[in-house]
């Protein structure tokens, strides 16, 4: 396999995961990879490993390069297990190497793994010489999680953030120019909404954070996707952007259905919506993709939440995707619900006292008719349409 260089004795060992489609439920419609890096110097470094299904392929890699036991250092920017239970294998070989992590990674390796290794532990500011290059390490606790760590290589000011940047795409390419821009950000897009959305605010104080640390990357190789190097400004402002949760003029209108009521609600609210010139995204919930709702509510400044009442209670799908939203708490949205019930009602109240307690704000009046839709409750529903459209317009 021909080496993929990012510079000089700087290379991609990772490996490519075709043929993924769940993610821990994430919906991976063009699989993923998992990038590892291997520094040659004066000392040897591997920067994170893969997912252990495939630590032969990173094995390969490396012996395409060097012998695996003369890696002197594994630095483990991350330990969730895409990146690190290749770990115990990947250290058998690399018997010389020694563990680098954040004190968090440290527990978390050991958690995992093990107390078997031996680990260094690396903070915010610390420096590890290799030789001609030093690795610099940013500690970023929970982007995604409490152990996080970011390696940058100097003097190339190549930016190793792990899972921040990252896209879940397998291509044969490895750099975001040699790959269809669009898919790419739409990608880039999907992974930051179902994944570090919750983190918007934390993201915006790291990057000021590492701009004042002197990090200023002419590449960004994160763990998963295509390494940016065309023009690394662009995911750090897209960053910038989605971690204020930046809307469009954009309605996404997400709700499920049992025998029609709430599907002919939803396409009147949404005809009302169009109606004032706004971008309307319908979403059924049995019909639409989970993981691409939440991407469409990234850019979204309204979201309006439409169920049946079932057992008193808005309908399941509606349950799974207010528990996954609620918990992504996208900000700065418009919420409004509306639904229909037989006889007791129960799903609009339910919906609604979930997104308040998320400190969502919630649009009233919400709308919930019995059986089946007047034509009244239709004009009410195209009516509801029209006022939040005005309501983002402003
Ligand atoms: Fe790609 Fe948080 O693991």
């Amino acid at each position: 396999m021909s080496k993929v260089t990012l510079a000089d004795n700087i290379y991609w060992v990772g490996a490519v995961d075709w043929n993924i489609r769940d993610f821990h439920g994430y919906t991976t419609r063009r699989g993923t990879t998992y990038n590892a890096y291997l520094i040659l110097d004066d000392k040897i470094a591997l920067i994170d490993t893969v997912r252990h299904k495939f630590s032969n392929d990173l094995l390969r890699n490396v012996c395409d390069i060097i012998s695996p036991e003369k890696v002197d250092y594994i630095v483990v920017n991350h330990v969730e297990m895409d990146h690190s239970s290749a770990l115990p294998l990947v250290k058998e070989y690399m018997k010389n190497a020694t563990v680098i992590a954040s004190p968090r990674g440290k527990e978390a390796i050991i958690q995992h793994y093990g107390d078997s290794f031996h680990i260094e532990t690396v903070k915010t500011g610390d420096q590890l010489k290799l030789g001609k290059r030093t690795l610099q390490f940013v500690e970023a606790p929970m982007l995604h999680w409490p152990d996080s760590m970011f390696t940058y290589v100097l003097p190339d000011k190549i930016l190793m953030p792990n899972d921040a940047f990252g896209q879940h795409l397998a291509t044969s390419q490895r750099f975001d120019d040699e790959v269809d821009e669009h898919v790419l950000m739409e990608e880039a897009a999907k992974y930051y909404a179902n994944i570090l959305m919750l983190f918007g605010s934390l993201i915006t104080r790291k990057i000021e954070e590492v701009g004042q640390l002197g990090v200023a990357p002419v590449m960004i190789a994160p763990s998963h996707g295509v390494i940016w190097r065309s023009n690394p400004a662009k995911i750090v402002n897209a960053y910038l952007d989605w971690s204020v949760c930046k809307a469009k003029r954009k309605i996404a209108i997400v709700y499920d259905t049992m025998w029609g009521s709430t599907d002919k609600m939803a396409k009147a609210i949404a005809e009302g919506a169009i109606s004032q010139g706004v971008d309307v995204k319908l979403l059924k919930l049995r019909a639409a993709d989970l993981t691409d709702i939440v991407t469409e509510i990234l850019d979204s400044k309204a979201v309006i939440v439409g169920s049946p009442t079932l057992n008193n209670q808005m309908f399941p799908t509606l349950s799974w995707f207010l528990t996954y939203i609620t918990g992504l708490k996208p900000k700065d949205k418009v919420w409004s619900f509306f639904g229909s019930y037989g006889w007791g009602g129960g799903a609009v109240r339910g919906m609604s006292e979930m997104a308040r307690k998320s400190g969502f704000e919630v649009h009233e009046p919400t709308i919930e008719v019995k059986y089946i839709p007047t034509a009244e409750d239709l004009k009410k529903c195209f009516e509801l349409g029209k006022q939040i459209a005005a309501e983002i317009n402003v």
